[in-house]
């Protein structure tokens, strides 16, 4: 079904309530439902938005469109959890219903003031001609859970020398200043982000753009996050326009990070030794960060991505967030861990396996692709190895992941693994790694995703996958003796 404008910025309100009865039902007759991901009840999902621990709990919001699996008038959708485990529904967060963000309350962050949680977002304002103005806007929440916005806008349309795409505030707070920043395109149609300053987190000051010594690196930067690991600064960002190059830039759009040296933010100069994707997978992007009470770093992402179609769009649903994963910096680069409170998700120990590999060894599964996998490969004798997951007893429908000595790559293949779907974009992807005598697997497999975590978080592949009904088998393959180690947990 094509959806026209009208259809997709109609109000919320203006819709029956049987209209979402007949969504919900068709949304729950669906066989790709996440057991333990975060999704969206009925229509689409996209950013992670408002990630915050605040007086005792996590809040997470997600850029919520509640009619259907397409972009339109977009919500903020409210849960929040203790253990970023269980995560419990607050409904709705925020309505796109005033003048300053009537086409949609889109991507921001959360943030604590007097006590008290508040966020900074972009209202998207569309004219009749359907000129778009951009708004940022301060709200605080409720004791209800609603949010006050604070009116007119902190920062109310664009700056001198940006286009109408300028959006995304990402705040902090060092010392008694409140900074964000947001992400931009420049007037010559290159991307940036820009930062802000503010003494009361109400009225803002433009400081400049952040330089980060890539003055044509994309047309648009989204949802860019700048923090602290570790003493090294880390901006994170998603350039949009990037051209692939090589394994590199593959998907529609990337997500990836610089890691800074002697940041100093009075000059906005974040020198670098360049630009870096964070992930190796077809679906992810939009991330963003939070820290936990314990000091550690927290990302989640957006595990689909902008202008594709996804098997689920005719069951009235589309995507999902990534796992909460804890970020670190090893030898000058991001690696990204589960965080350990997904250990709690684990039922029981269904596979445990060491053993030597030569040809093909296959593991029936029964039930549900709910699981996670520990696998501990010694290749010193050099040969490939290919694991094989949401395999059907015919062996010939798989998600296939082949680690290879010989071009120290690692390649993730869906080319035969359920229903087909952005193949435009290619099947495979690819991961050079510096060194490649073991390596560790760490997988995470829902109904329709797949998260792999690659020698404790070096590398990650983050996927969608909507394997048909039989295909859940896994086997292990390698033409030459390789030595494994190999253990599974059913997921709750
Ligand atoms: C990224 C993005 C953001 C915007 C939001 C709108 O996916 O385009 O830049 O705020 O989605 O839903």
């Amino acid at each position: 079904k094509e959806w026209t404008r009208a259809e997709r910025y109609k109000k919320i309100t203006d819709h029956p309530e049987e209209y979402f009865v007949a969504l919900a039902e068709k949304v729950d007759a669906s066989a790709f439902r996440q057991h333990y991901h975060i999704q969206p009840h009925t229509g689409l999902l996209n950013d992670p938005n408002g990630f915050i621990h605040f007086d005792g709990k996590w809040h997470l919001f997600y850029q919520w469109f509640p009619m259907g699996p397409v972009h339109g008038l977009k919500h903020w959708y409210h849960v929040t959890s203790t253990d970023l485990v269980h995560w419990q529904d607050e409904g709705i967060g925020l309505l796109p219903d005033t003048a300053y963000d009537s086409h949609g309350a889109y991507s921001g962050s959360g943030f604590v003031k007097d006590g008290q949680l508040h966020i900074m977002y972009t209202g998207n304002v569309r004219s009749k001609e359907w000129e778009r103005t951009p708004n940022q806007i301060v709200a605080r929440m409720q004791a209800d859970g609603s949010f006050e916005k604070f009116l007119p806008p902190a920062i109310q349309g664009i700056p001198e020398g940006y286009t109408d795409h300028f959006r995304d505030p990402k705040v902090w707070k060092v010392e008694d200043t409140y900074y964000a920043i947001l992400g931009a395109q420049r007037t010559d149609e290159t991307g940036t982000a820009v930062v802000y300053e503010s003494a009361d987190a109400l009225s803002w000051k433009l400081k400049g753009e952040l330089d980060i010594q890539l003055p044509d690196f994309g047309y648009m930067w989204e949802c860019p996050d700048l923090f602290e690991i570790d003493g090294q600064m880390v901006l994170l960002f998603s350039p949009q326009g990037l051209e692939p190059e090589g394994d590199h830039y593959q998907n529609i759009f990337q997500t990836g990070y610089v890691i800074g040296k002697d940041f100093q933010l009075d000059s906005l100069d974040l020198e670098n030794d360049g630009f870096h994707e964070l992930d190796a997978g077809f679906d992810f992007y939009a991330t963003q960060t939070a820290e936990s009470p314990d000091g550690r770093r927290i990302l989640t992402a957006w595990m689909g991505l902008p202008e594709m179609a996804y098997p689920t769009d005719r069951e009235g649903w589309a995507h999902c967030l990534t796992l909460p994963r804890e970020l670190g910096i090893r030898n000058g680069r991001l690696i990204q861990r589960p965080v350990r409170e997904l250990e709690e998700l684990r039922t029981s120990k269904s596979i445990a396996e060491e053993g030597t590999l030569k040809g093909k060894i296959a593991f029936e599964r029964e039930g549900r692709n709910s699981y996670e996998m520990k696998l501990t490969l010694d290749l010193s004798e050099q040969a490939p190895v290919t694991v094989n997951l949401c395999e059907d007893d015919d062996q010939e429908n798989r998600f296939s992941i082949t680690i290879d000595p010989t071009t120290k790559k690692i390649t993730i293949d869906r080319s035969a693994c359920g229903i087909p779907f952005g193949e435009e974009y290619g099947t495979a992807r690819s991961l050079r790694l510096e060194e490649m005598d073991q390596v560790s697997l760490h997988i995470f497999v829902d109904t329709s995703s797949i998260e792999i975590f690659v020698n404790d978080g070096e590398g990650t592949f983050t996927s969608r996958i909507f394997p048909n009904e039989g295909e859940k088998n896994i086997s292990l393959e390698s033409p030459e003796k390789t030595t494994f180690n190999l253990e599974i947990w059913e997921l709750g």
